[in-house]
């Protein structure tokens, strides 16, 4: 389930097709971040693509089923932990996203 977690946060980051974007994986112990400078997800619609099926306007047109992320906050969830998206380079434009699983040591 971890696998599938982190493969799901990494096909996100690279997702927006964006030639040259970096990601940054931090692995510590009882905590998993994905962090990228893609277009970032507004405040707004940050419990909402944690949903099943949720995809932000602009993801219509690419392929996806809006399950990933709500897998990833259930594969948490069955660790002891949650999820959190923040943005990853605050006040730059675009401001990227962090998406971090908590898991319970
Ligand atoms: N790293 C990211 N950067 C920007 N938007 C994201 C990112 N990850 C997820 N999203 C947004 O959240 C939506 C839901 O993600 P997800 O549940 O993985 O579904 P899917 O990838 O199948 O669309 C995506 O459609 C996209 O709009
Ligand atoms: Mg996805």
């Amino acid at each position: 389930m971890l696998r599938q977690m982190l493969a799901n946060l990494i096909e996100n980051a690279l997702t927006p097709g964006r030639p040259g974007g970096a990601i940054r994986i931090t692995l510590r112990p009882g905590r998993l971040e994905v962090a990228d400078d893609g277009p970032g997800v507004p405040a707004a619609e940050r419990g909402r693509v944690l949903d099943r099926f949720y995809r932000l306007d602009r993801s219509r047109r690419s392929p996806g089923t809006g399950l990933g992320l709500a897998l990833v906050a259930a594969v948490a969830r069955l660790h002891g932990g949650a999820v959190t998206l923040a943005d990853a380079r605050p006040g730059a434009v675009p401001p990227g996203l962090t998406v971090r699983a908590s898991l319970r040591r």
